[in-house]
C-alpha cells in the first residue's frame, strides 16, 4: 500500500477513510472533505454506493447535498475495503450498531470489519477510529482481536459522535467537544490534529471512558425528556402548564432549558437503543440501573397516552378516522427508526381506527406499516377525520392553515403531541384541543 504524501518537515496530511456511509459516516466524510481532507467512503450496500457515485444523496439531511456537491472532487465512494485502505490513513468506523433482542448493542457489523481487515491487511500508518456508538469494553475487545490477528501495528481510537440528525452538518463542524479515547498518545495526537481546524475543546482520555461519555450523555438527555414528560403528566392532574414550568426550570443555569420539551416521547436511532444498551451493559456487569429502567418505561407509556386522550374525546376508536401529522422521529430528518408514529399507528390500527398519515419527507412503505393510508398533504390527511394528532413538529405542518383543517374534519379533535401549537388559538379556531401537560384554553390562564 502507498505511504501518504509527506512534505518535508510539515505535518503529514492525513487522508481519511470512512467505513459505513449512513447518517453518521456520510456526514463525517462530507464534513472532513469540507475541511480540506481527501475522503474515501466505503459501504457494503451496492445500491447506496452506486447512488452516491451517481451524485444522489441517500438520506434527507439539510445542507448535506450542497456540501457533497461542493466537495465532490475530494470524495470517493467505493465498495472495496482494499481501495479505501489504500487511499486513507485515518479510518473512521461508522457502521450501524442496532439493538439485539436482549437490548444489548449488536456489534456484528463492527466485528465483521475486523474480520475483513484481517483478510485485506492494513498498514502501520492506519488508525481505526470508532465513531459507531459501542458499549464500554468494545475498544479493548477490538484491540485484542486486532492483536490476535496480526494487526497489532494498526492504531485504534474511540471517538464517539454527538451530532443530531436534522442539524448534523453544523453539529459536526461546531461540536461542543471532541472526545478521543486512545491506547497510545501518538494515535490520539494524530486524531486531535485532524480535528484541530474546528477549534473545539478536545477531551483526551482512555478508550473505556470515551465510550462511556457517549452512553452517559445520551442516557442523561433521555432522562431529561422522560423527567419533563412525567412532570407534564402530573401537570395535567393538578392544573399546571408544563410549558411554563419547563421555562421556569430552564432559566436556572444549573438545569438549562434544552431537552425539557414535554411530548409523546423520544424515538430515533440513538436514544432508545443507547439507553437500553447502557442499561444492559450495567446489568451484564452486575449493576441494576434502576433510573434507566424507569426512563425507558416512562417513554413507552408516554406514546400510549395519546390513545387515552383520543378515547376521552371520541369514546371507542373502532371505525374512527385518525390523521397522523408528521411521521419522522423528529423534524428535518427522514429517519423512522423507533419513531413514535410507528407505535401510535400500530396502536390505532389495533383499536380498529382508520389511520391516515402525512409527512413532508417520509413515506411509510406498506411493508412497514400495513394499513396506514399515506396522504399527499396535511389537508388530505385530516379531511373527514374524527381526530388529528401532531406527531412531528415539522415547520410546514405547524404553519398549516389550522382553521381550514378544522373546518374540513368530521369532528375537530386535535392532540398536539409536541406542544408546538398555541392552545388558546387552536381552541378559538374551534378545536377540541389537548397538548401534553398543558392547561386547556377554556380555563383561561393569563399568558
Ligand atoms: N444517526 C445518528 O444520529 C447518530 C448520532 C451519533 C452516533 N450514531 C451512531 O453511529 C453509528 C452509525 O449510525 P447511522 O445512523 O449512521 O447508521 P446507518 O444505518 O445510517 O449507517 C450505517 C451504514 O454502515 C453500512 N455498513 C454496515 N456494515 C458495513 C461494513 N462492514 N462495511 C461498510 N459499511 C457497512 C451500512 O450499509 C450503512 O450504510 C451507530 O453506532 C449509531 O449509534 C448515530
Amino acid at each position: 500500500m502507498s505511504e501518504p504524501a509527506q512534505n518535508g518537515t510539515s505535518p503529514r496530511r492525513e487522508r481519511v477513510g470512512v467505513i459505513g456511509a449512513g447518517y453518521v459516516g456520510l456526514v463525517t466524510g462530507v464534513c472532513l472533505a469540507s475541511m480540506g481532507y481527501e475522503v474515501t467512503l466505503r459501504d457494503i450496500d451496492a445500491a447506496k454506493v452506486a447512488a452516491l457515485n451517481d451524485g444522489q444523496v441517500p438520506i434527507y439531511e439539510p445542507g448535506l447535498t450542497e456540501v457533497m456537491v461542493q466537495q465532490a472532487e475530494r470524495l470517493t465512494y467505493t465498495l472495496s475495503l482494499e481501495r479505501m485502505l489504500d487511499r486513507s490513513d485515518i479510518v473512521f468506523i461508522a457502521v450501524d450498531t442496532p439493538p439485539t433482542y436482549s437490548g444489548d448493542a449488536d456489534l456484528s457489523r463492527v466485528m465483521s470489519v475486523v474480520d475483513e481487515l484481517q483478510k485485506v491487511g492494513a498498514d502501520p500508518r492506519h488508525i481505526l477510529v470508532m465513531k459507531s456508538t459501542v458499549p464500554v469494553g468494545t475498544g479493548e475487545r477490538v484491540r485484542a482481536e486486532l492483536d490476535a490477528r496480526g494487526l497489532d501495528h494498526v492504531g485504534y481510537c474511540s471517538n464517539p459522535e454527538f451530532l443530531r440528525e436534522g442539524a448534523a452538518i453544523a453539529d459536526f463542524l461546531h461540536p461542543d467537544r471532541v472526545v478521543i479515547g486512545s491506547f497510545a498518545d501518538e494515535h490520539a495526537d494524530r486524531l486531535a490534529s485532524l480535528y484541530a481546524p474546528l477549534g473545539a475543546p478536545v477531551l483526551r482520555t482512555s478508550v473505556p471512558s470515551a465510550e462511556m461519555v457517549k452512553y452517559a450523555s445520551n442516557a442523561f438527555l433521555a432522562t431529561k425528556i422522560s423527567f419533563i414528560n412525567e412532570i407534564a403528566n402530573v401537570c395535567e392532574e393538578v392544573g399546571a402548564d408544563v410549558e411554563v414550568v419547563a421555562h421556569g426550570m430552564g432559566l436556572d443555569s444549573r438545569i438549562g432549558s434544552s431537552f425539557l420539551r414535554a411530548g409523546i416521547g423520544f424515538g430515533g436511532s440513538c436514544f432508545p437503543k443507547d439507553v437500553s444498551a447502557l442499561k444492559q451493559l450495567a446489568g451484564n456487569s452486575g449493576y441494576h440501573f434502576q433510573l434507566l429502567t424507569s426512563v425507558i418505561e416512562v417513554n413507552a407509556l408516554q406514546k400510549r397516552r395519546v390513545i387515552g386522550k383520543l378515547k376521552k374525546h371520541l369514546g371507542g376508536l373502532e371505525g374512527k378516522r385518525v390523521a397522523l401529522l408528521g411521521l419522522a422521529f423528529k423534524p428535518e430528518t427522514d429517519d423512522m427508526r423507533e419513531a413514535s408514529s410507528l407505535v401510535l399507528a400500530a396502536r390505532l390500527l389495533a383499536e380498529g381506527a382508520e389511520v391516515c398519515a402525512y409527512d413532508p419527507i417520509v413515506d411509510i412503505s406498506p411493508e412497514r406499516l400495513h394499513g396506514v393510508i399515506m396522504c399527499e398533504s396535511a389537508e388530505a390527511a385530516v379531511a373527514g377525520a374524527d381526530a388529528a394528532v401532531l406527531v412531528t413538529e415539522w415547520e410546514s405542518i405547524v404553519a398549516s392553515d389550522w382553521a381550514a383543517l378544522c373546518a374540513s374534519m368530521r369532528s375537530p379533535v386535535l392532540i398536539d403531541g409536541r406542544n408546538a401549537l398555541d392552545p388558546v388559538e387552536m381552541t378559538r379556531i374551534g378545536f377540541a384541543f389537548e397538548g401534553i401537560g398543558r392547561i386547556p384554553a377554556h380555563v383561561g390562564v393569563p399568558h
